[in-house]
Formats: C-alpha cells, sequence, structure tokens
C-alpha cells in the first residue's frame, strides 16, 4: 500500500460538504465586494517567490518545494498566491481591463512546514488582493470583508486583531531600535532570532519560543516609530474600523511572516483551534507590484487558510443534502423500469439511487436505508402492471401507491418530516418544485 505524503490530506466525502460551505460563502462574500476571480498555476520561477515573499523569510529560506525541471528552468510549486498574483495583473495589464483590480483566488498551496493540527504542507486558501488603492478606506474595507466572511461562515470567538509595521521612510529607525534595546541579549536569542536579528530585526516579534519572551516582551513598540504618513494611515484605518463598528485589538507584536508588508497589517484568530489559530492574516504591500516588475501601484490583500475554517465550522454545518429516493426493484422486468423511472426522475433533479447486478429486494432495502434516502420507490409486477410505484417515506413509514408519471412530484413536494420546518422557512421560489423544475432543486443542496 502506497500512503499519502506526509502533510498532504485527502478530503473525504463526509467532509466534502463542509468544504463546499467554505468555498461557497468565499465566491459570495467576494462577489458581494466586487472582486472578480483569478486562476493561476500551481507552478511558478522560483524567483517570483524569493523576491515577492522575500529572501529572508522561512517560506524562501527553508519551506519551498523548488526543483529544476527537465529543461533546467528552477521552478517551485506557489507557497503562497499573492506574488502570483501580482505576476498576473502585471502580464495581463489588468489594470487597464478591469474597473477595480480586485481580484481572488481559491487554491492549493506548498510549504515544507512541520505538519500539525491546522498545518500542512499542501493546504488551501483563499487570496484576495486589492492593486492600485492607497486610500486606508480600502484597508479598512478588506478588513471588514474578511470579518464579515467569518461572520458568514458562523465562527464564533473570533478575533481580530491589527498593527502598523511602519514604511521604508520609518523602518529602518525602528530597526535601529529594535537592535539598540538589544544590545548584548541578542546572543540570548534563539538561533532563528539571531538570524532575524541580521536579517529583519521587526521579524523577532514573530518568535513563539517561551525563554526569549521576556526579552521581546521588553522591546520598543513600531506604533511609536511610525512616520507621520504611517500614522495618519494607520488612524485612518481604525477610524473605518471603528465607524464599521468592528472591534479588533492593536498588537505591536503582529509583523506578519513575509517580507512585503508595510502599513497596516492584520490577522483574524479563531477560537479552539490550539497553536495553528490565525484563520487569516494580511495587510499592505505598497512596494511589491513594482518591485516585480510592474507599475509602481500599492496593493493590500489577505489569504484565509481554508483548512483551518474547515476545522472551526460550527457542527452540522456543510452536512450533505439527503438523498431523495433510492428506486428498489422486484426482480425480472422490474428493473429495466426501474433504471428508466430513476433515470427521469434525475433528470427533474431529484437524487436518486438504485442498486446493481440484480440483487435481492432484502439487500436493496437494506442498502436504501444505510444511504439515509428520505424515500424508497418500489417497483414490482403489479406497479408496473397498473401503471404505479410505491412509495415509502422512510422517516414515518407511511407506504402509498403513485402514478409513475406523478412519483417526481409526490416526492418532491412530500420531504422527509424533518425537512418540512425547513422548507416552510423558505420563500417560495426555493421551494422544490414540483417534476420538470430542476432549476430550483440545487438551493437544497446546503
Ligand atoms: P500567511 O499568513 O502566510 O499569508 O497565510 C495566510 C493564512 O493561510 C494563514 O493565516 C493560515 O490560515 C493559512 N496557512 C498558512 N500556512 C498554512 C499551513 N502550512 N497549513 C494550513 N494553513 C496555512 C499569506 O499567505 C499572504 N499571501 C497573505 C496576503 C495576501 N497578504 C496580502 N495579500
Amino acid at each position: 500500500m502506497i500512503s499519502g505524503i506526509r502533510g498532504t490530506r485527502d478530503i473525504l466525502p463526509d467532509e466534502v460538504g463542509r468544504w463546499r460551505r467554505v468555498e461557497r460563502a468565499a465566491v459570495e462574500v467576494c462577489e458581494r465586494y466586487g472582486y472578480v476571480e483569478v486562476r493561476t498555476p500551481v507552478i511558478e520561477r522560483e524567483e517570483l517567490f524569493a523576491k515577492g515573499t522575500g529572501e529572508s523569510t522561512d517560506i524562501v529560506q527553508k519551506e519551498m518545494y523548488a526543483f529544476t525541471d527537465k529543461g533546467g528552468e528552477r521552478v517551485t510549486l506557489r507557497p503562497e498566491a499573492t506574488p502570483s498574483l501580482v505576476r498576473a495583473f502585471v502580464e495581463h495589464g489588468l489594470e487597464q481591463a478591469l474597473p477595480f483590480a480586485k481580484l481572488y483566488s481559491l487554491g492549493p498551496m506548498f510549504r515544507y512546514e512541520r505538519p500539525q493540527k491546522g498545518r500542512y504542507r499542501q493546504f488551501h486558501q483563499l487570496d484576495v488582493e486589492v492593486f492600485g488603492i492607497a486610500d486606508p478606506a480600502v484597508d479598512a474595507e478588506v478588513i471588514e470583508m474578511a470579518s464579515a466572511f467569518v461572520a458568514e461562515l458562523g465562527l464564533e470567538g473570533a478575533e481580530l486583531v491589527i498593527n502598523s509595521v511602519g514604511c521604508e521612510a520609518c523602518r529602518p529607525a525602528f530597526s535601529a531600535a529594535l537592535l539598540a534595546a538589544l544590545g548584548e541579549r541578542v546572543s540570548d536569542l534563539c538561533g532563528d532570532c539571531r538570524r532575524r536579528a541580521d536579517t529583519n530585526p521587526l521579524r523577532i516579534f514573530d518568535c513563539k519560543v517561551p525563554a526569549d519572551q521576556p526579552i521581546i516582551d521588553a522591546l520598543p513598540h513600531s506604533e511609536d516609530y511610525l512616520c507621520d504618513a504611517c500614522r495618519d494611515h494607520f488612524a485612518e484605518v481604525r477610524g473605518h474600523l471603528d465607524a464599521y463598528g468592528l472591534s479588533y485589538r492593536v498588537s505591536h507584536r503582529l509583523v506578519r511572516g513575509l517580507d512585503y508588508y508595510m502599513r497596516t497589517t492584520f490577522e483574524i484568530l479563531g477560537a479552539g483551534l490550539g497553536a495553528q489559530n490565525a484563520l487569516l492574516g494580511g495587510g499592505r504591500y505598497d512596494g511589491l507590484v513594482r518591485q516585480l516588475g510592474g507599475p509602481d501601484r500599492p496593493g493590500i490583500g489577505f489569504a484565509a487558510g481554508l483548512e483551518r475554517l474547515v476545522l472551526a465550522l460550527p457542527a452540522g454545518a456543510g452536512d450533505a443534502a439527503p438523498v431523495d429516493a433510492f428506486v428498489v426493484a422486484l426482480g425480472g422486468a422490474t428493473w429495466a423500469a426501474a433504471r428508466v423511472l430513476a433515470r427521469d426522475l434525475r433528470r427533474t433533479g431529484l437524487r436518486v439511487l438504485i442498486d446493481y447486478g440484480g440483487r435481492s429486494s432484502k439487500s436493496q432495502m437494506k442498502r436504501a436505508n444505510r444511504s439515509g434516502a428520505r424515500h424508497m420507490l418500489i417497483v414490482g409486477e403489479d406497479e408496473l402492471a397498473a401503471g404505479e410505484v410505491a412509495v415509502k417515506e422512510m422517516e414515518t413509514g407511511e407506504q402509498r401507491r403513485v402514478p409513475r408519471d406523478g412519483v417526481a412530484s409526490a416526492i418532491a413536494n412530500r420531504p422527509a418530516a424533518h425537512d418540512r420546518g425547513r422548507q416552510a422557512s423558505q420563500p417560495a421560489s426555493e421551494n422544490p418544485g414540483v417534476a420538470g423544475d430542476a432549476g430550483t432543486r440545487s438551493v437544497l443542496v446546503d
């Protein structure tokens, strides 16, 4: 037996409903806010991330699935989507093609990290990016949309954390202040932090090593070193968030693990997820488009980890829709009639199962029970001769004969008892239609 690769996961049928719930909410929320979808390849040139994500990041230094392809080119599976979307934005002149360059993308990312709950080597992100808008109102709108997405999924207890990491103008002074405050104590820090002190001292705030914390707690805060422009920008972002009525915590330690951020950074932390509790994270990256060869355009965005959102979903969210009917044939010529009945019902949009291999009626009925079908439709010689079908409602055990042509409307109009209340509260247009009304069935899938 050849097993799957460590850090990768199969998403099995019992989980797929939860994934669809998250993906559907992602698409709906993004489109409500005016974003359009872009799909980029999972494989890119290595240098896109070396330049974009940043040479000093853990991602580029340790985690990329990079290799030389058969043509001798250095390529990598993408560890994140932001540089890919910047590349696509520049390469295809999307600035000219779209009214707003507000893009979203869904798909797998690859990082060679140590796997644990909520952290995988192949994982999936919803990635959201806005190019060309420097106004702090867009920072706040992006953050508000991220919060709306989490709320839409019914995730309780999520916490919004924000910070400003300054810009090219004010960050050097802050980095110098950090190094000055650390002084000799740099050598007491963990190996990663000693490296960070050389490459990007801000990143020291990312450290989780307990022994380092007393030293880190005593370091200066970025907010005290912001230039006037960054300070004003941050104040405006917060003003907009306040106007939206969003609650948030400002944390000077929220520096994020990628090189391109400037000014606003934010994360939403989920409850009950353990150490890997960031549901999503993002920020502003005004220099990145130019750095990757594009025009000088500001940018801001975030990415949400779909595995973590799926893990955090409330119980029952995304449960599969029940099978509408299981057709049981009572031998001989009834099989052919039963198969055509199943085909006709499926054409109306109903979910219908039928068995194979001429199995006994007893084993078909067993399987019908296991399938969770709301109805069993029995086609026997008698029913066939009379042009009827025996319809059994599984929940109540109630059984009656129905003309063959009326089966679709009979089972569409007679949902199982537990579904009746739910459908009564839906608008009429969302109720399952009678036979032939296939288009309205899909709204019940959830
Ligand atoms: P990131 O913080 O590296 O940012 O990842 C964003 C989210 O992806 C995390 O909050 C987490 O939910 C999820 N995630 C990251 N790594 C893993 C993993 N190994 N396993 C499972 N989930 C994971 C970015 O990727 C930036 N590109 C976000 C961004 C977009 N900034 C601006 N625009």
